[in-house]
């Protein structure tokens, strides 16, 4: 499995690139894609966006699928400098707790490599709210804690070292302290390693849902199956479902 990207404080753009060597943005847009409509300009409101991750690619997929998608990235702690890359994507300025969406921000809700940060309280709040507001969310995590995953954390150093050079933009603070002093690698290696030893299994995944019943809404979790590998990343779907 690909190390996936880690932890709040990790240099953005470095993420950004690692999403770009991995099948996720796609494997991804396929199950957005289906909650979409094509009549319509999809609106998409991301949390926990950080500096944007998977975001960019993830819009080009859809926009492949032929989908027509707004999305507004959103952070607790907004990011002034994420690269938004297309006119369909914007940066919302004010923070937002992803388990306190403001109705102002109406759309299918993404949450991209970031649930495992929340404790099971916190990471019930924010399955809460998108039901009480009865909005569709895509919870889905680039990690995976098995011990496959987490044996891969060991290449994220390696990785580390031969993704540098095509990171934009870098800094040569980036270049000091991946080559000379490598202090990067190690850290991001360590960011990554707690990403998969935190990452909620499917049937936590399912745990949490468990209190959140009704009829007119649906929960479904799952893995996601990485092509070519023996492995697989989980995800977690909730969508309004109509009542016949
Ligand atoms: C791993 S990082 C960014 C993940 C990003 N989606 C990506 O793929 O690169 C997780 C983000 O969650 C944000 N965050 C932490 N607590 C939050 C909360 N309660 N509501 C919304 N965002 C939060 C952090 O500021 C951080 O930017």
């Amino acid at each position: 499995m690909v190390p996936g990207p880690a932890e709040k404080g990790d240099d953005g753009a470095y993420l950004a690139t690692t999403y770009g060597i991995t099948p996720f943005p796609k494997l991804w847009a396929d199950r957005i894609a289906k909650l979409l409509s094509k009549d319509d300009v999809a609106e998409i409101v991301d949390l926990g966006s950080g500096a944007g991750g998977p975001v960019v690619r993830v819009l080009k997929e859809l926009e492949a699928r032929g989908l027509r998608v707004r999305v507004t990235l959103t952070d607790l702690f907004p990011n002034a400098n994420a690269a938004r890359e297309s006119p369909s994507i914007r940066y919302w300025p004010e923070p937002v707790d992803a388990t306190h969406v403001p109705s102002a921000l109406t759309g299918t809700r993404t949450m991209f490599a970031a649930f495992h940060h929340f404790r099971p309280d916190a990471a019930r709040r924010i399955l809460r709210d998108a039901l009480e507001h009865r909005r569709a969310i895509c919870i889905f995590e680039a990690t995976s804690r098995t011990p496959a995953a987490i044996a891969s954390a060991l290449l994220i150093p390696l990785l580390v070292l031969v993704l540098t050079p095509v990171v934009r933009p870098v800094s040569w603070v980036q270049i000091l302290f991946t080559y000379l002093v490598p202090i990067l690698p190690l850290l991001i290696f360590w960011d990554g390693l707690v990403s998969q030893l935190r990452t909620y299994s499917v049937e936590e995944l399912e745990e949490f849902t468990r209190d959140l019943q009704s009829p007119d809404y649906r929960w479904e979790a799952g893995l996601i199956e990485i092509p070519r590998l023996p492995a697989g990343v989980p995800y977690l779907i909730g969508r309004p479902h109509a009542v016949l």
